[in-house]
């Protein structure tokens, strides 16, 4: 079983010789626990894959100290370059063209010649710098499930597959980065997540473009469904079906909340942002490995909202489907 340990001092540590040696460590970020390797390390970062169970070479995101180190291996446009000074470290991911002979190993870029790049908050950032290389991290849990927001979660998802887990507590955001990718005067939504799109175009005093789902080649490995809990997903509900779990937002309760078989709320004030927070936890709290199902509350689409119901419409997708197969059967 994995080694959980406080992120102390002597842990950070333990877990940058580790990381440095060419081994796997689930780190704590702001958005979600991520499962981290030496991203120039071939070996290190092919056992992400292995340890995650991720059936395919999905493009991974890889995690730097500052913008120097971005600069490193990337090239920073302008654009972007005005979205790392207002926005890092914090919850946001640029898509950014690789340096020639990066260094970066290919298998985190999946052969792209793209690579998304990130500066996280809190400790993670000090260990990147200590073990001085980008560490490329997807979300801790196993491939397909809902991503770990605490080292109790990545423990029991990955705890026999890794051998250190450093615990900083529950993550502050709840959700993964927001990715973007500058496209020549455009700015294009990659994926929502934990910095709200309006943030952005309130910054730049630019349209942020959504991207066609369908279209999403730009995001390989974006699959429909994802964050895949045991249970069943209904979304939008109005009422509450016998045996349903209730998964709440706000003051009100929708009609026969009292016939839950559970019931959490993610914000009882109705606040998108510990709703972010709360979700991964909550809905892994509410499934249950036999099945049923989860009834979730309708909840608003500004702010976090949006990310918020990008991953409720993946838990819900039908499992194993890309977007382009649940295009069809619709
Ligand atoms: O918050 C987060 O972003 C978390 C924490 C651990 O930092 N990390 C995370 O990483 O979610 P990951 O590796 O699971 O995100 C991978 C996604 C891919 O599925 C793809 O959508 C996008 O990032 N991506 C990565 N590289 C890309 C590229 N070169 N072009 C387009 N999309 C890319
Ligand atoms: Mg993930």
């Amino acid at each position: 079983m994995a080694l959980v340990l406080a992120a102390d001092e002597e842990a950070i540590l333990t877990a940058v010789s580790a990381l440095a040696g060419g081994e796997l460590v689930a780190i704590p970020t702001e958005t979600v626990y991520g499962l981290a390797a030496d991203a120039t390390n071939g070996d290190a970062v092919a056992k992400i894959f292995e340890a995650k169970g991720r059936p395919h070479f999905n493009p991974l995101i890889c995690h730097v100290s500052d913008i120097v180190m971005a600069e490193r291996y990337a090239v920073i446009d302008p654009l972007s370059r005005e979205l790392i000074d207002m926005f890092w470290p914090g919850p946001l991911s640029l898509v950014v063209p690789l340096k020639p002979d990066s260094g970066i190993h290919p298998l985190v870029a999946a052969g792209l010649d793209t690579i998304a790049l990130r500066m996280p908050r809190g400790i993670a950032g000090r260990i990147i710098a200590a073990v001085d290389k980008p560490l490329a991290a997807p979300s801790a849990n196993i491939s397909g499930k809902i991503s770990g927001t605490s080292a109790e979660a990545v423990a029991d998802d990955l705890g026999d597959r890794i051998a250190l887990i450093l615990d900083a507590g529950p993550s502050e955001v709840g959700l993964e980065s927001t990715i973007v990718k500058v496209q020549g005067d455009d700015v294009l939504l990659l994926r929502p997540g934990g910095l709200a799109a309006e943030d952005i175009e309130a910054v730049l005093g630019r349209k942020v473009h959504r991207l066609d789902q369908r279209a999403a080649i730009l995001a390989p490995g974006m699959m429909a469904s994802h964050y895949a809990p045991s249970a069943h997903l209904r979304l939008n509900v109005q009422d509450v079906r016998q045996g349903e779990a209730l998964l709440a937002f706000g003051p009100r309760r929708v009609s026969r909340a009292e016939h839950a078989a559970a019931c959490l709320n993610l914000s009882e004030a109705g606040n998108l942002r510990e709703a972010a927070a709360n979700l991964f936890d909550f809905m892994k709290r509410l499934d249950s490995p036999g099945g049923g199902v989860i009834a979730v509350e309708p909840i608003p689409f500004d702010g976090l909202g949006e990310a918020i119901n990008d991953r409720l419409a993946r838990a819900a997708a039908p499992r194993g489907l890309s977007i382009n197969e649940m295009e069809q059967i619709k």
